[in-house]
């Protein structure tokens, strides 16, 4: 039996399929290559030294997923597949509802025509809001995102819990991410974004790798510690094996779980800048900039629940994720392409 694993060429995905192998899964990938490379793929089985069924495809595409059940025996669905880029969903709106609900809404339904009734869905923090308590648990109200890229990771977790209550043979395991940042130890698989990073580990990579000049520091106003704002970073392969580990709930018979994948601690952007200095030895010059719309001041989870109901917890701290994330960038200052 295998895995399906959608978007798995991605930074997430391309990680997962690495602890999933190396677990003993079967790895099926489909993924429309539109914001990763094929290469993620050859780095995975150059660590594992196992081969990954790869199908360069859309979620949306309902052949192409009925190929895959009928060329692949699907025990279970770890769904990455998605558009993510917060900014370009404002300007873009239908394209994300589209790609993201249309997408997940074909997926499923394809699944159960096929008899394959167990997903896990990449959900985010994003969910929360502004956050009605901190740490935020999982019975924390959701609340208003800022954005549609928001707004789809909302709705589709109403979407697969809708689908679970109405037919009860649905295991759906929504995770919850906080902010993966960090990469694969041998440095040959990392996070590849286009253009210029929106997100804060991949800038401050490439300021350190001399692609960009300096951080922009996005408020030092908001009421934390430093002004800065707090979030809760995760190394990547942590946030993999959590996908290991809700597969083994999944095969309980989970029904609906909800869980967060964080680290509970939250830290800064100065404390990201200064640990990645002292880590590295690598000077991250930066300049105090105006907020960001939407931005929230502080956000950091309570991960006891997954610990408790999946024996999970997150091995790596944030010395090992500015390293990992470091060394990828250093060996590949291009990321996938040569
Ligand atoms: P990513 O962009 O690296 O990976 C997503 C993959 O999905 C890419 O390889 C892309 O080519 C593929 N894809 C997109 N639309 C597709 C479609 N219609 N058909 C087939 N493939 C398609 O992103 P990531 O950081 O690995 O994120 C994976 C998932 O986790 C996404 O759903 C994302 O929204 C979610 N998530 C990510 C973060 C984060 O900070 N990285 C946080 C919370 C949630
Ligand atoms: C972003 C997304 C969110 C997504 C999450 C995880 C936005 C508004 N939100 O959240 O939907 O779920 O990533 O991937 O984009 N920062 C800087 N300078 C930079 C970049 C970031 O100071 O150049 C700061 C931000 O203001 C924030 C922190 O660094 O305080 C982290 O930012 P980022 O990595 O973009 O993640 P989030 O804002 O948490």
């Amino acid at each position: 039996m295998a895995i399906l694993v959608t978007g798995g060429a991605g930074f997430i995905g391309s990680h997962t399929c690495v602890e999933l192998q190396n677990a003993g899964y079967e790895v099926v990938v489909l993924d429309n290559l539109c914001n990763s490379s094929e290469k993620a793929l050859d780095r995975v089985k150059a660590i594992t030294g196992k081969d990954v069924s790869f199908y360069k495809g859309d979620i949306l595409d309902r052949d192409i997923l009925n190929q895959i059940f009928k060329e692949q025996k699907i025990e279970s669905c770890i769904h990455f597949a998605g558009l993510k880029a917060v900014g370009e969903s404002v300007q873009k709106p239908w394209e994300y509802y589209y790609n993201n609900i249309s997408g997940t809404l074909t997926l499923v339904d394809v699944m159960r025509e096929n008899g394959c009734k167990n997903i896990i869905f990449s959900s985010s923090a994003t969910v929360y809001g502004d956050p009605a308590q901190i740490p935020i648990t999982e019975e924390c109200p959701k609340g208003q995102c800022t954005n549609p890229y928001g707004w789809t990771k909302s709705m589709l977790e109403q979407v697969l819990s809708d689908i679970q209550k109405a037919d009860s043979e649905w295991n759906v395991i929504l995770l919850r991410y906080f902010n993966p940042i960090g990469a694969h130890k041998s440095g040959t698989m990392g996070e590849n974004p286009n253009g210029i990073p929106n997100n804060l580990m991949p800038y401050v990579t490439q300021v350190a790798v001399g692609k960009l000049k300096e951080l922009g520091v996005f408020g030092d106003d908001y009421n934390t510690p430093d002004g800065t704002g707090v979030r809760d970073y995760i190394h990547v392969v942590d946030l993999a094996v959590g996908h290991v580990k809700a597969l083994k709930k999944i095969e309980e018979k989970a029904g609906l779980c909800i869980y967060n994948l964080g680290t509970g601690h939250g830290y800064s952007v100065l404390d990201i800048v200064k640990n990645f200095e002292e880590a590295n030895g690598v000077k991250i010059p930066y300049v105090i900039k105006g907020r960001r719309a939407g931005d929230i001041a502080t956000c950091y989870c309570d991960p006891t629940k997954a610990e408790r109901e999946l024996g999970w917890r997150a091995q790596y701290g944030i010395r090992e994720m500015c390293e990992d994330s470091w060394r990828w960038q250093k060996n590949n200052p291009n990321g996938y392409e040569e």
